[in-house]
């Protein structure tokens, strides 16, 4: 019997890679950079299994271009924006699965960190000394605002929201947070979170952070409106989804005043970054970092490859989010 076709799409972990290996003949893209739409296609050619990163976008035309063998598409990833979920569920026979739990720490703390070289102007200060710019110390140079005591609206608690606010917490701040539901009693005891309106997040935390999947009702979620309802001193930290804020929007605020500054790791149309935010001294900017570390990379790869593996063995796969039958 011929054995399955397992198309990984870009180069992950070796331990993934090798787990793959031991279930079927794996076609690994030769490149360092996201497959174009025709390579896709010819890649995915005959596969029983996609393993796919979230560069990768999956819809109908590359269900068509795989063909009827296809059982599974694992997503590398825990946001899958990238993925027409619905066309899938459409076929009824392919089943989806992303990478949830193995990276919420290293996001939360993607998370904190921002929060801190936000509100504490480390971008800033790292440029000053990399520039050669004269400084020296006094009582006022580059004072940034204190986290002790400030209020830190999650915007979305769920297990990268709970890690984040676990860590302020622990950083001394006290944690509100909106979402579509309420969160169970224990966690919120346990955090010391208050449930509270979007809008009294907005109007009242010191440091906005977003943790929201992006779908169609959270596209824009922050929009001029709504870095208006915040208030003048806060902090907006973006780690999910660049699409999630209207950058133009951001920047014409972070420039009017309107709110004190930026922490984004992720950008609305990656890897560009909009042109107004690079001058602006209180935006720091990193480059989608959020999982970024050798253990969770590596995590997050053998997850995918197990889901993938559970399909092709006839099992259920650990973490589905489209599921066949
Ligand atoms: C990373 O951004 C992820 O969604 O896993």
């Amino acid at each position: 019997m011929s054995q399955p076709r397992i198309v990984v799409t870009r180069r992950i972990p070796q331990p993934a890679l090798d787990l793959l290996a031991e279930h079927g003949d794996v076609w690994l893209s030769p490149h360092d950079r996201p497959l174009t739409r025709e390579e896709l296609f010819d890649a995915v050619k005959g596969a029983d299994a996609i393993v796919c990163l979230l560069h990768d976008q999956i819809d109908d035309e590359v269900l068509d271009a795989a063909g009827p063998r296809l059982k599974v598409i694992a997503n590398v990833a825990v946001g899958y924006n990238n993925v027409d979920t619905e066309a899938i569920a459409r076929r009824g026979t392919v089943w989806f699965t992303n990478t949830p739990a193995v990276l919420t720490e290293a996001t939360a703390d993607i998370a904190m960190a921002l929060i801190l070289m936000a509100t504490r102007r480390l971008g800033e200060g790292e440029r000053v000394i990399r520039s050669e710019t004269p400084w020296v110390w006094s009582m006022f140079y580059m004072l940034g605002a204190g986290i002790q005591g400030k209020t830190l609206g999650i915007v979305g608690l769920g297990l990268i929201g709970q890690a984040t606010a676990r860590r302020a917490k622990a950083f001394g701040m006290e944690i509100i947070y909106s979402g579509r539901r309420q969160a169970d009693p224990a966690i919120e005891q346990e955090l010391g979170a208050r449930y509270v309106s979007f809008d009294e997040l907005l109007e009242t935390a010191d440091v906005v952070s977003l943790h929201c999947p992006l779908n169609a009702e959270t596209k824009h979620l922050i929009d001029a409106a709504r870095l208006q309802q915040m208030r003048s001193d806060a902090f907006l930290i973006n780690t999910t989804r660049g699409p999630v804020v209207d950058e133009q929007a951001l920047v014409d605020a972070l420039k009017a005043g309107e709110i004190a500054g930026a922490g984004l790791d992720v950008f609305e149309e990656e890897p560009t970054v909009n042109p107004g935010l690079l001058e602006l001294e209180n935006a720091v900017l990193i480059p989608h970092l959020g999982s970024a570390t050798i253990e969770t990379r590596t995590a997050m790869g053998v997850l995918a490859a197990t889901n993938a593996v559970a399909v092709l063995g006839g099992e259920e796969p650990p973490t589905p989010v489209v599921r066949v039958g």
